[in-house]
């Protein structure tokens, strides 16, 4: 796997599994903008740099079209392109559905869902023009399954699948792949937050007995970020330790 040349934009990587991706990437030789709302985002691009690659890291929040607008635009006049684009940040603001507020509802959808809208449609012009790219979202097996108290972050993870999967058919012969990877329970600060007896039930429901590390999803995105995964559109990989097959 060789990502020399190609740039790639990981939203949300200031930390957990969008850092992963983003220290992944760079590691396969990808030069990457590391997008964050938080400041950790510069420590991640001090850490690519370190590695001889170029970094850069840009605060912007991917629910709105003017920040969008603004990474995009740093990007393209910093690297002069973007080849990859990871959809990673996401929100959670668990609730059952009758005490679900408005503004829950609209922030969740908005961090994992428009953000996703927004970005694909901000890089994808420039993608068809040079016949190649590569959009990968970060869902989750709930998207599928649902999930009790997640109405509005199951319901942004379906939403992410819908338009993945039209996005992969209106630009397939442009060369561009997009595909979903579904964590199922991965080790991060979002999944540190739950109670331990929340935890130990997840952990009952994994064929593979333990979670998931950041690395775990990482791996899967520099796969299909490759041109070796040029024949691969449209998809939807579960990494879960067997979590959906064993739940769905
Ligand atoms: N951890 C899991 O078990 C798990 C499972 C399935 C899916 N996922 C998905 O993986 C992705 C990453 O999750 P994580 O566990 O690393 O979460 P995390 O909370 O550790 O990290 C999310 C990052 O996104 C950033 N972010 C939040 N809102 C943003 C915005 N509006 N604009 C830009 N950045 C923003 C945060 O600042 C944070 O750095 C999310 O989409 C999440 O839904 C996680």
């Amino acid at each position: 796997m060789d990502l020399s040349n190609r740039v790639a934009i990981v939203t949300g990587s200031g930390r957990g599994i969008g850092r992963a991706i983003a220290l992944k990437l760079a590691e396969v030789g990808a030069t990457v903008v590391v997008n964050d709302i938080g400041e950790a985002a510069q420590g991640v691009a001090e850490e690519i740099r370190a590695m001889s690659r170029q970094s850069l890291a840009i605060l912007a929040d991917v629910s709105s079209s003017s920040d969008v607008a603004r990474l995009m635009e740093t990007t393209k006049a910093t690297y002069g392109k973007v080849d990859i684009l990871v959809n990673n940040a996401g929100i959670t603001r668990d609730q059952i559905l009758v005490r679900m507020s408005d503004e829950d509802w609209d922030r969740v959808l908005n961090v994992n869902l428009r953000s996703v809208f927004l970005c694909s449609r901000a890089v994808l012009r420039q993608m068809i023009k040079q016949r190649w790219g590569r959009i990968i979202s970060i869902a989750s097996i709930v998207g599928v399954a649902g999930n009790p108290g997640q109405a509005n972050y199951a319901s942004a993870k379906a939403g992410i699948i819908g338009l993945t999967r039209t996005i992969a058919r209106e630009v397939a012969s442009r060369g561009i792949t997009a595909n979903v990877i579904a964590p199922g329970f991965i080790d991060t600060e979002m999944t540190q937050r739950l109670e331990e007896k929340q935890r130990q039930e997840l952990m009952g429901h994994i064929p593979l007995g333990y979670p998931g590390s950041p690395r775990d999803v990482a791996e899967a995105v520099a796969f299909l970020a490759s041109e070796e995964a040029r024949y691969i559109t449209g998809q939807i990989l579960n990494v879960d330790g067997g979590m959906a097959g064993a739940w769905l």
